[in-house]
């Protein structure tokens, strides 16, 4: 089959690979139809290059029609259109029955130290090959793939996968409710889609902040307020101006580690993306060369008492954090990858015909899955107005 393989720093190509086959009875084989590109991926593109191989399959928003299931997956059959969750995890366990699926005990990534298994994400979650690829084996198939109906656009269900459960899981962590205010750091496809639950769940007062004029402007025209960060020279001011002098009473922080705005930090960062593996593998776990500025950006942003919740994706642990200060002002703060299966029953009612949402607009890009190398760098440089690219394999 063809698949998108990582090959290095900021390469990637699209490679004829053995196509995927059962291994165990709760795996199933899924042909996929679209697979998304998420600023995940960004990072696995730069950043977090010492925790994979050449050649390894990137890609953990597909969906697709079920080919094959093994023994023990009844819940799907040959035929059925499916969404497969990002994380990977076996439903039964103590942590699954609890809706903490990013935590799966069956799945746990204990030689590493790490949660869940992942789909294309890293040696830390397990090097499951991922998903942007004619073909996916799905492990723990007896539990994750999510049936979903035949009649409408793949968009319509593609991203419960990851975006939509992300940024439910995002808002309900940021403890929001009608008539308290919500501030969205980075309006990419994680924080828009934030924007968009909030709104709907009956929060007026919502504020985006991104420096991409095309990311602020789709959600200015859903009512949004926006704000340029590039334009001011104090946002913390002009947040407060917005929420009675206070500061919002939550905000989400949907930039991660790509953030724009923390020079130095960048540089140590890009410096550990041409170090030899083992020495950058400590420093990405140990060292703090983070990128942070949005993270601190939202520790401003808040008001005190009020809460933090995190969905970018962060690396490496010393003073992670601005601490001290996070303290005196007695934040709340919540954070983790997406329990996807814990939000869907959530989420679907917002997935008919009206489209609340407006996921099936929601792509800025579909291309091949040939054409994925191009996109990647469209989509990590932010050109001809990218935000949401689906692969068509
Ligand atoms: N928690 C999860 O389960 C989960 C799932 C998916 C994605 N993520 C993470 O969420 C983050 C966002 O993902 P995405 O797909 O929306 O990616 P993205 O890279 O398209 O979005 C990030 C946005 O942040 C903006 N930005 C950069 N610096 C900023 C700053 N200083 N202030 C304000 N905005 C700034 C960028 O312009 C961009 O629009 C990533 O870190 C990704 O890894 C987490
Ligand atoms: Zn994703
Ligand atoms: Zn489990």
């Amino acid at each position: 089959m063809r698949a998108l393989t990582w090959q290095g720093k900021r390469s990637v190509s699209v490679e004829t690979v053995p196509d995927p086959q059962i291994q165990e009875p709760t795996d199933a084989i899924i042909k996929v139809t679209s697979s998304a590109l998420c600023g995940s991926d960004l990072h696995l593109y730069e950043i977090l290059a010492p925790f994979l191989d050449k050649g390894d399959v990137l890609g953990h928003e597909p969906m697709g029609i079920v080919q094959e299931v093994g023994a023990e997956v009844t819940h799907i059959k040959p035929g059925d259109r499916v969404v497969v969750p990002f994380n990977i995890s076996c439903g039964s366990c103590f942590m699954c029955s609890q809706g903490l699926q990013t935590q799966c005990e069956t799945t746990q990534n204990r030689d590493t130290g790490f949660g869940a298994s992942l789909f294309g994400y890293t040696k830390l979650y397990g090097q499951v090959p991922g998903g942007q690829a004619e073909y996916l084996r799905v492990p723990q198939a007896h539990y994750g793939p999510v049936k979903v109906p035949d009649g409408v656009p793949d968009d319509r269900y593609l991203y419960l996968s990851d975006v939509l459960p992300t940024a439910w899981q995002a808002v309900a962590y940021a403890d929001v409710a009608p008539g308290k205010s919500l501030v969205v750091l980075g309006l990419g496809p994680i924080g828009d889609m934030s924007v968009r639950i909030a709104q709907q769940l009956g929060v007026e007062n919502v504020i985006g902040i991104d420096p991409v004029p095309e990311r602020r402007a789709r959600l200015a025209a859903r009512g949004a307020t926006v704000i340029d960060p590039t334009a001011t020279d104090d946002v913390l001011q002009v947040v407060q101006e917005l929420t009675g002098g206070r500061g919002a009473d939550a905000v989400i922080d949907a930039v991660g580690m790509e953030a724009h705005g923390s020079s130095p930090e960048k540089a140590a960062q890009t410096m550990v993306g041409f170090l030899p593996d083992a020495v950058a593998d400590k420093l990405m776990r140990k060292s703090g060369v983070d990128r942070l500025a949005a993270l601190h950006l939202a520790m401003d942003l808040v008001r005190r008492g009020g809460t933090v919740s995190l969905s970018g994706v962060y690396g490496g642990s010393a003073d992670p954090m601005p601490l001290l200060y996070m303290f005196d002002k007695q934040i709340q703060l919540r954070m983790g990858q997406a329990n996807v299966k814990r939000w869907v029953d959530d989420i679907l009612p917002f997935l008919g015909d009206d489209d609340p949402l407006g996921v099936d607009g929601f792509a800025t890009h579909h291309v091949p899955l040939e054409e994925a190398p191009a996109a990647y760098e469209m989509f990590q440089e932010k050109t001809d107005g990218a935000v949401k690219v689906v692969f068509r394999p």
